[in-house]
């Protein structure tokens, strides 16, 4: 009894010094002193898959597979507290759709990489301009030049589209089983 109390108050020590490292982390890789933002380095390989959405639509303009990924400390706080801790980063990678006959039946799969959205929780207001807003930054990068963000503004390129996920905090929760609690 008294070893399991121990063991969860371990669990729960430990993992709160994970999260409260995440805007060290984050504000020193992916957002640079001028508030600038980067594309997350190996986040399909080291970070946790959220879930997809699937856009098949040729004329949409979200056409394509959506992959959404989060840091594992990130993910675990969610579901500890129901909010992005501070320094959390969301990447929506979409890449096309391939489909072909399998042995699984007529089916599609995401291909090559085409853009990736990125969002950076910064709770505390640290930059202004025109990529943050809300609490986040936000920012978009295209396959043929991953090192430059695209987007305009917040205003410009991303409040229109997310504003019917304003009450969960501008993301789309109900695709994120991981994130449920
Ligand atoms: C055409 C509408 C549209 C535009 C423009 C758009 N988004 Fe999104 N975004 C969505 C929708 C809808 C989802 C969830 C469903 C999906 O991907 O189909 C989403 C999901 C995301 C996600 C995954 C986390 C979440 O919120 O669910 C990120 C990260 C993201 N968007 C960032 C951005 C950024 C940054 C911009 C601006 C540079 C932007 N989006 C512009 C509609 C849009």
């Amino acid at each position: 009894m008294y070893t399991r109390i121990l063991t969860a108050v371990i669990l729960t020590a430990s993992f709160v010094a994970a999260a409260s490292d995440l805007p060290t982390q984050t504000f020193a890789t992916v957002v640079d002193k001028q508030g600038g933002i980067q594309l997350p380095k190996n986040f399909r390989q080291e970070w946790t898959h959220l879930g997809s959405w699937v856009v098949t639509d040729e004329k949409a303009p979200g056409h394509g597979f959506h992959d959404v990924y989060t840091q594992p400390e990130a993910a675990r706080a969610f579901n500890q507290t129901g909010k992005f801790a501070d320094g959390t980063v969301l990447v929506k990678e979409i890449r096309s759709i391939g489909a072909g006959a399998l042995t699984t039946g007529q089916a599609q799969w995401a291909t090559d990489p085409a853009v990736w959205f990125v969002m950076v929780k910064d709770s505390k207001a640290r930059f202004d301009g025109p990529h943050w807003a809300e609490g986040w930054g936000w920012a978009l990068y295209e396959a043929k030049d991953p090192t430059t963000n695209v987007s305009v503004s917040f205003e410009q390129t991303c409040q229109g589209c997310h504003l019917p996920a304003k009450d969960s905090d501008w993301v789309f929760l109900d695709g994120y089983p991981t994130l449920k609690r």
